[in-house]
């Protein structure tokens, strides 16, 4: 017989008129196996049908299951309950907009940020669609690869003390996310126009350091290494804070 489980879960939707923000607590008896997207789902269908979470992909692929558990920003179908004590806390992210429960918007943080920070490839080139597929050294396709696999859960958002503080910071997301267009030969945007986005105290200047992403991102992505990435092309091209500032560079 497993472990008797027991979970706090914050229980609160915002479109229900007179809904007030409290703790549930459930018991559920443990599986072998068992990850949060199974409890969570039992304790929906055999408990309260109105409990609120997200998942997609159940293999830690479409971030939609992130959420703060025993305190910590995790992906909860890649969170075992055999790796938690038996009292499991869970909340919804702090930093997005809360839809209902455990389920926050995050899609809309991470459009924001895509606008903001222009994240496609900005190229004059017209597309040409029966040209040949361009070849890109292999170093150079590996380094875009490693950007591309940020998932966008926002675990590395919920974590920064930075992103809490000061809700303009782009945060290490953000910071990934330009890395991958500065990596790319194909972007003609050089490094003053990036500069413009990230030569401020919402972009770089922001980072406190302390390194909340790294340790909390499920994807195990170098972030402080995108982040030293960046400050290097800022130095060797001579980029000042204060030209960025101006516009130059
Ligand atoms: Fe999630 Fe990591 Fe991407 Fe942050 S960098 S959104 S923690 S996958
Ligand atoms: Fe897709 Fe967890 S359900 S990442």
């Amino acid at each position: 017989m497993g472990r008797r489980l027991t979970f706090d879960i914050f229980r609160y939707n915002p479109s229900v008129p007179g809904s007030t923000p409290r703790i549930q607590t459930f018991q559920l008896e443990e599986t072998p196996g068992m990850n949060l997207f199974v409890a969570l789902t039992r304790l929906r269908e055999e408990q309260d049908p109105s409990l609120k979470f997200d998942f997609v992909c159940r293999m830690a692929l479409c971030g939609s299951c992130g959420m703060l558990i025993n305190g910590r920003p995790r992906l909860a179908c890649k969170t075992f309950t055999r790796d938690l004590p038996a009292q499991i806390n869970l909340f919804p992210l702090p930093v997005f907009k809360l839809l209902g429960d455990l389920s926050v918007d995050t899609g809309t943080w991470f459009r924001n940020l895509a606008l903001k920070t222009g994240a496609w490839l900005h190229t004059s080139r017209a597309f040409e669609h029966d040209a040949r597929e361009e070849r890109m050294d292999n170093e150079t396709a590996l380094r875009i690869y490693e950007a591309e696999r940020c998932i966008e859960c926002g675990c590395c958002l919920a974590a920064c003390a930075k992103v809490h503080l000061q809700k303009e910071f782009i945060g290490a997301a953000g910071i990934n996310r330009l890395v991958r267009f500065m990596l790319d030969p194909r972007d003609e945007r050089g490094v003053a126009q990036y500069f413009e986005v990230l030569g401020s105290e919402n972009g770089i200047y922001g980072c406190m350091g302390l390194m909340g992403c790294e340790d909390n991102c499920p994807k195990d992505l170098p972030l402080q290494l995108q982040l030293a990435y960046i400050r290097r092309r800022l130095a060797a091209t001579g980029v000042s804070r204060s030209q960025t500032r101006q516009g130059k560079g």
